[in-house]
């Protein structure tokens, strides 16, 4: 089977180009050769490719900087994907997509459900609903999966920035209005094959789902729990758990809103595939084994 995987090169790319080799080839083009910018180049790529199999793992995600740079977000999250799906329904291939928890407002009291209405605060959410809705309407076989605060043991990420942070200094803050589950991409990647095999074999369960680790947090508690954990793994730290100050997202400048509420209900997902998903912090504890051990390696 040949996989073409989008994105290759970002946070959820790199989880998924070992993960999906268990599948087939994994053919994974840079922008330059597959610019998903150019949405009208696409199909003639794609019939030159031929995939058996799409993955969908580039996107604009660049929140704030997509207030201001709407075309080019709405061209990656929205227009190719339209394109990618409709290439897709035409030659039956399946198709993997991402989405966010960003397409929801935050406002309700409990976790999203995939019936929830959508009801995005920024451009990029918009533009990533868009993207949701061109594959829904495209028929193409998809699995559809919104998932929520990614990090995975590379730059990037709210890990990466604590951890450099907390090493130079004594105290910081962190957002504790905002509520939701901090996502590895080891897990993301495993999950999402492990549906997409059940798919394939049984040629149902195709859809919208979201995935995420279990439990909940703000990004204040996940800071504090990075500094917990992290000194035990041999990371040296100036700012110890005491000295992170929660802080209201109105005194966090910042270009997009975002919502208060980001908590994905996976019970669907969960339920659909037999597969138990793990809690954040357990996650969390395997993303730092992983640095400290590649830290370890490098040194
Ligand atoms: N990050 C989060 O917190 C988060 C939360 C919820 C959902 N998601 C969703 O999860 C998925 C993966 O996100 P991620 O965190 O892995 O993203 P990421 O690390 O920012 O990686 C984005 C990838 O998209 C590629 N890309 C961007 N513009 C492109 C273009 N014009 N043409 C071709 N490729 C392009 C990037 O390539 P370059 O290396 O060339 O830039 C990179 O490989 C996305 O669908 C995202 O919307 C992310």
């Amino acid at each position: 089977m040949k996989v073409l995987l989008t994105g290759g090169s970002g946070q959820l790319g790199r989880a998924l180009r070992s993960t999906l080799a268990e599948l087939g080839d994994v053919v994974a083009p840079p922008r330059v050769e597959f610019d998903l910018g150019q949405a009208l180049s696409l199909t003639g790529k794609l019939d030159a490719l031929a995939p058996d199999l799409i993955v969908n793992a580039a996107a604009y995600t660049a929140v704030d900087a997509a207030e201001t740079d709407v075309a080019a977000a709405r061209a990656v999250n929205a227009e190719s994907v339209a394109v990618i799906a409709r290439w897709a329904a035409a030659h039956d291939v399946p198709l993997v997509h991402y989405s966010t928890d960003y397409v929801f407002d935050g406002a309700l009291c409990r976790p999203y459900r995939e019936s929830d209405t959508p009801a995005p605060l920024n451009v990029y959410g918009a533009t990533k609903l868009e993207g949701e809705e061109a594959v829904l309407e495209s028929g193409a076989r998809a699995l559809l999966l919104r998932t929520s605060w990614v990090y995975g043991p590379n730059d990037g990420n709210f890990l990466a920035t604590m951890l450099r942070l907390m090493a130079e200094r004594s105290e910081l803050s962190a957002v504790a209005d905002q509520v939701g589950a901090p996502t590895d991409t080891g897990l993301i990647a495993r999950a999402s094959v492990a549906a997409l095999r059940q798919c394939l074999e049984s040629g149902a369960g195709w859809g919208l789902y979201h995935l995420a680790a279990a439990g909940e947090t703000s990004w204040y508690g996940y800071a504090v729990e990075i500094a917990r954990q992290a000194p035990s793994r041999g990371f040296a730290l100036q700012c110890v758990p005491d000295a992170i100050r929660p802080i209201a997202s109105r005194d966090w400048p910042a270009s997009a809103r975002r919502p208060a509420n980001s908590r994905l209900d996976c019970s669907l997902f969960s339920a659909t595939f037999g597969l138990t998903l793990p809690c954040w912090r357990q996650r969390l504890a395997e993303v730092l084994d992983q640095l400290a051990e590649s830290h370890h390696d490098a040194t």
